[in-house]
């Protein structure tokens, strides 16, 4: 009898967030080896049935609740329209960056308290992501600059080997996390700096370009990368032409990288990578190219796009998230609309990157709100998918080599054994608890820009719809979906909300 109510009530209910408030505008929830808050798994509601879950400023963490749809007769000035009709991208996942930083924290932690966090993100009652980035080597946020064949020239790559943090910081975690999320995990890979031999200024970081005679040993470099981890058990969805090629033309830039012109990287894609990965046996692997700003789009994409053979094998067109609010959407569908058979893919967003930000800003709704904000902008604008930056920091936002703190939906108190949910964790699972990989944004359309939506149908039929509400007041609204009726609800102030029904 004791394992049964045991049962029911562990399978219903979720747990509970304990917060703690720093005097940021919000809070975070604190999770120990010995608790963690949880997400109630959705289970499949029938007509006239819709389920309702919310976060918000005031404290609700993914609070869920239901309701039932009404006749369509109600007419309110708040109306959000959705379309089932009207069928925009395929979506290709979620997820946050493995990086060494990631790594380094998790692993600070007692072993119950790393399942905790990882099942946070990866599991059934976590947020589930779905689609995550490796980098290939090292980054900003290691503890030192490396490649994996550093030292002498050797154009054939005989010295190539992983390095210590692939074995301590991201093999062993990238496991765990597709273990817990059940095979849906899928990976890709992005290298941020080559060997210096390999590089025109013989450094990490700095005003470097690959040099031209070692075009096809930087191709072979990322097919041995793939061979590595393959040999470790880790297969890859997809790989980038490299990680934020302006970093290399910026000449003060500390953060390692290769710079790129886009005729460079026509020529490279289109005679070394695109030949030496489809004649590999990771022909089916997706390359995805820019891997840089929006600012890029879509002059730097037509470049690339102008050699025929270049295009051909590239699959897709990520994009940072870095002064979205200069550089409009308007970008993104341009470049959709010129190469619509390329997906667009958002592969790294990070608060507190700016000057005069605060790194670390523990429990800020704000930073969680733009988030949401970005995604939902990014998603009506034909972006197939949004990947976080580094997925647990310290205190101070690293570590980090050459000292670029930023923030992270995860922080970790390892003196007190602890970590911290940040509302940008809760933000980015409004939407990848609900909307798995395969399902397809739908049409949408909301009454204010502070109250921006964003609706996609899943591969099960559900119907997911995701609203973010930036006013500090409630906001009743109307949602009608002219197949199933109409749902009335009060958005709370300074609140996310996914709606989902079937
Ligand atoms: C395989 O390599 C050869 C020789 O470099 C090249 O001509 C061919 O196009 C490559 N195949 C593919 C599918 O890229
Ligand atoms: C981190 O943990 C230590 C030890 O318990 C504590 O003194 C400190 O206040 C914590 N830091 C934060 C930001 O909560």
């Amino acid at each position: 009898m004791w394992i049964i109510i045991f049962f029911l009530i562990g399978t219903t209910l979720a747990e509970e967030c304990r917060k703690r408030d720093y005097g940021n505008g919000g809070h975070v929830c604190v999770c120990t080896s010995k608790h963690c808050d949880t997400v109630a798994y959705p289970e499949r509601v029938e007509q006239p049935e819709f389920l309702i879950y919310t976060s918000n400023k005031a404290g609700l963490r993914f609070h869920k609740s239901s309701g039932t749809f009404t006749k369509t007769d109600q007419v309110s000035d708040n109306q959000i329209l959705i379309n089932s009709n009207e069928k925009y991208q395929t979506m290709l996942g979620w997820g946050g960056a493995f990086t060494d930083a990631t790594g380094i924290n998790i692993d600070s932690l007692d072993e119950d308290a790393q399942t905790k966090l990882l099942e946070s993100y990866f599991s059934e009652d976590g947020i589930e992501y779905s689609l995550c980035r490796v980098p290939i080597g090292g980054t900003d946020f290691s503890e030192r600059g490396y490649s994996y064949a550093d030292g002498h020239a050797d154009e054939t790559l005989g010295h190539f080997r992983l390095a210590p943090e692939d074995f301590d910081y991201k093999i062993p975690f990238i496991k765990k996390a597709q273990d817990m999320s059940k095979g849906k995990l899928q990976l890709f890979a992005s290298a941020w700096t080559a060997p210096k031999w390999m590089k025109t200024n013989g450094e990490y970081a700095g005003f470097g370009f690959l040099k031209e005679k070692m075009f096809q040993a930087w191709a072979d470099y990322f097919v041995k990368f793939l061979e590595n981890y393959k040999s470790h058990g880790i297969q890859f969805w997809g790989l980038t032409t490299g990680n934020e090629p302006s970093l290399g033309i910026a000449p003060f830039s500390k953060i390692n990288s290769v710079g790129w012109t886009p005729i460079m990287m026509s020529n490279w894609v289109r005679n070394h990578l695109g030949p030496t990965i489809r004649n590999s046996s990771f022909a089916d692997i997706k390359i995805i190219t820019l891997d840089d700003q929006r600012f890029f789009l879509p002059w730097f994409i037509n470049i690339v796009f102008r050699n025929k053979a270049a295009k051909n094998y590239i699959d897709g067109i990520a994009v940072h998230w870095y002064y979205d609010t200069v550089f409009p959407a308007s970008l993104l569908k341009q470049t959709h609309d010129n190469y619509p058979d390329k997906f667009l893919l958002a592969t790294e967003a990070c608060r507190g990157e700016k000057a005069g930000e605060k790194d670390v800003n523990l429990g800020s709704w704000e930073r969680g709100e733009s988030y949401a904000f970005d995604i939902i902008e990014d998603v009506t604008h034909w972006v197939s998918g949004w990947v976080d930056w580094n997925m647990a920091l310290d205190l101070k936002g690293g570590p980090t080599y050459i000292k670029n703190y930023v923030d992270s939906p995860i922080i970790v108190n390892s003196t007190a054994g602890e970590f911290y949910k940040q509302p940008m964790f809760y933000s980015l699972g409004h939407f990848s608890k609900f909307v798995p990989k395969n399902s397809v944004r739908i049409g949408s359309s909301g009454f204010d820009d502070h109250v921006p939506v964003a609706a996609f149908q899943r591969p099960d039929h559900g119907t997911v719809v995701v609203i973010l509400n930036k006013k500090d007041h409630v906001v009743p609204v109307t949602l009608v979906d002219d197949s199933k009726g109409s749902i009335q609800v009060d958005l709370s102030k300074k609140s996310i909300t996914t709606i989902l029904y079937w």
